[in-house]
């Protein structure tokens, strides 16, 4: 069983702290509470620590890690930046940005953590997490706490349901606030390719570049460049259906803002993501609501149109993949 430690107070953050370096130092996943999701964090110069994410998660091994850091400064050990990378690392980070990055040979990340790719996925999360690879000295690679293909946690309580039997500690952050996973973006030839839409939307990328973020071209190709992007992922056990005009008793409705559904009264059960139409709200509530809909007993989930705008991008990335026809991972 999972000891759930909360850092609520200084005294419980500094506890936090121990217990979890003692845990990474023996090789052994600890789940962490970051501005996204929770995430399930091992030694990223360690075979024997990244091993374990991918043993508990069940996740392929073709799939890298985002390896977490504690600035850039610790970034730049370990990967080389162009500057418009550099430009996008001052700007957003500490947060939800990925930068996909030529990594630094022999600097000590383990090529189990990148999947013997010769890039590294990096990034700087807000709090906790960047105190304890602070602590820790080596950067932490974490993808999301959860088995793989299921919905990312956004709670220590989500966590605990899916993995709390396999791991020993988890921090209690509270909700995540930003409640999708981070940006991935990757430069190339002066150009930034979007490879996962994510919490920083891509618009303020653009503000701060004045480049205009280069789309995969057609579905798909993305699934080759983040091979983590799978078409099957974030997967309730009930059916989900999008863009939604109705809903029936047998379903669970997931509503955005103050659109009329046509039988929402008479639905399983209705989760608004963000009665007042605010995306970023939306975001921060789209896993656990996703979550309490399958938990409802509802056969389907039908999910109203959200605006595929800003953080609507993400959201909407999310959903599809939850809406996948199943069979279709690997
Ligand atoms: O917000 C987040 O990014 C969360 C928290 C825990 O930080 N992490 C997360 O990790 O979402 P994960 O493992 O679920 O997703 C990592 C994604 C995958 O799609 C993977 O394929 C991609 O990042 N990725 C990692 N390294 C890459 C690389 N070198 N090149 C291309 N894609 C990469
Ligand atoms: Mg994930």
């Amino acid at each position: 069983m999972a000891r759930i430690i909360p850092i609520a107070t200084d005294t419980d953050k500094a506890e936090a702290v121990a217990a979890a370096t003692e845990v990474l130092l023996r090789h052994r996943p600890v789940a962490i509470p970051t501005e996204t999701v929770y995430g399930l964090a091992a030694d990223a110069t360690h075979a024997s620590a990244i091993t374990s994410i991918y043993e508990t998660k069940g996740r392929p091994r073709f799939n890298p890690l985002i390896c977490h850091m504690a600035d850039l400064s610790m970034a730049e050990r370990y990967a080389v930046f162009d500057p418009i990378s550099r430009n996008l690392a001052e700007a957003f980070w500490p947060g939800p940005l990925t930068l996909v990055l030529p990594l630094k040979e022999n600097a000590g990340i383990h090529p189990l953590a990148t999947a013997g790719l010769d890039t590294v996925g990096i990034r700087v999360p807000v709090g906790f997490t960047a105190e304890l690879i602070q602590s820790l000295g080596r950067p932490l690679a974490a993808p999301s706490a959860n088995s793989s293909g299921r919905i990312s946690p956004t709670t220590a309580q989500h966590v605990e349901a899916d993995l709390g039997e396999k791991i020993e500690v988890i921090v209690d952050g509270g909700p995540c606030p930003v409640g999708v996973e981070s940006t991935i973006v990757k430069v190339e030839d002066g150009e930034i390719r979007l490879l996962r839409p994510g919490g920083i939307d891509a618009d303020a990328i653009e503000a701060v570049t004045g480049k205009t973020v280069q789309r995969p071209k057609a579905s798909g190709t993305a699934a080759i460049e983040a091979p983590g992007m799978l078409a099957l992922h974030y997967a309730p056990d009930a059916s989900v259906r999008l863009n939604a005009a109705r809903v029936s008793s047998k379903e669970a409705l997931i509503a955005f803002g103050t659109g009329d559904i046509s039988g929402a009264s008479t639905a399983m059960a209705v989760f608004n993501l963000s009665p007042d139409g605010d995306l970023a709200e939306a975001a921060s509530n789209l896993f656990d609501f996703l979550k309490r809909a399958d938990a409802s007993g509802a056969t389907g989930i039908a999910v109203a149109p959200i605006p595929d705008e800003g953080l609507g991008e993400a959201i909407n990335d999310r959903l599809m993949r939850a809406a996948a026809p199943r069979g279709t991972e690997g």
